[in-house]
């Protein structure tokens, strides 16, 4: 597989035009799948302009991987021709259900994480790679309830998903920090367990804090909190790609170019960290 390194974005349509007129200081774009499927449009076409410029890698929200509904094979043809015609370094969704029975609840829910559904997962995986003729990367979602018939970790079972599924990672540091708090776990408990290997990608983003929970609204700066676990996931991980993923509220870009100085700088230091710890 291909590859890309360095710090990203979230393309957003508020930043067209900074990305259609300059070179904006991002090694590579994030692009949503989802507002790119319909041919000839306007979207699309900015789209091609700006990846003359830039990498990018797509990320979808409509696989639905862990539902029961069959999967949407005219989505998966149609996700398989954006990324024919935009070339992107890998593609992405989450490691979740979208709905049941043909409704569509719009949201990212989160998965028994028991063998059944591992074994579920495997399956329609491995039909997506199939089909898209290339590995993907799953991303952790954050969430607020479990269900009582979990039979391991969440970690647990996305490390052991990835090995037998043999797909990637796309790790959500604030969906690991979020989920975290809101189900009283280390989140470095989590970070320890992700195969160094598979995880290609980094998220980072914003959430709201209403003392008992948290919710993840991608609406503001990244938080004291999960840059410390990003720092720790460095040490962990290694330096992997990584992007600042704001969805509400967006800013005007040289904002989020500026938050994304402070990932380098974060980054920078845990590697150096390391450094210092292996001369020790
Ligand atoms: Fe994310």
């Amino acid at each position: 597989m291909s590859t890309i390194s360095g710090f990203g974005l979230g393309l957003r349509t508020e930043h067209y035009r900074d990305f259609l007129d300059g070179r904006p200081q991002v090694d590579w774009l994030e692009v949503i799948s989802e507002n790119y499927l319909v041919p000839g449009g306007k979207p699309l076409h900015v789209l091609e302009r700006i990846r003359r410029d830039h990498p990018m890698v797509m990320h979808g929200v409509s696989l639905s991987i862990g539902s029961t509904d069959a999967l949407d094979l005219a989505y998966l043809h149609e996700l398989k021709a954006l990324a024919a015609r935009i070339e992107p370094v890998w593609v992405s969704d989450h490691l979740c259900w979208t709905g049941v029975n043909g409704h569509n609840l719009h949201d990212l829910l989160p998965m028994p994480y028991t063998e059944d559904a591992l074994r579920h997962l495997v399956e329609r995986i491995g039909r997506v790679q199939d089909i898209l003729g290339r590995r993907m990367l799953l991303e952790n979602v954050s969430s607020y309830v479990a269900f009582a018939g979990d039979e391991m970790d969440e970690w647990t079972f996305i490390a052991e998903l990835a090995r037998r599924a043999d797909c990637e990672l796309l790790l959500d540091v604030n969906n690991v920090y979020v989920s975290s708090r809101n189900h009283g776990f280390d989140a470095r408990r989590f970070i320890d367990a992700m195969p160094r290997g598979r995880v290609r990608q980094i998220h980072l983003a914003g959430h709201e804090d209403h003392g008992t929970h948290l919710v993840d609204t991608h609406d503001q700066p990244v938080c004291d909190a999960v840059w410390a676990l990003y720092r720790y996931t460095v040490q962990r991980l290694g330096a992997l790609p990584t992007m600042i993923e704001r969805d509400d509220h967006i800013p005007p870009l040289a904002k989020l170019l500026a938050e994304l100085d402070h990932a380098r700088v974060v980054q920078a230091a845990a590697l150096a960290d390391d450094r210092v710890a292996m001369a020790a």
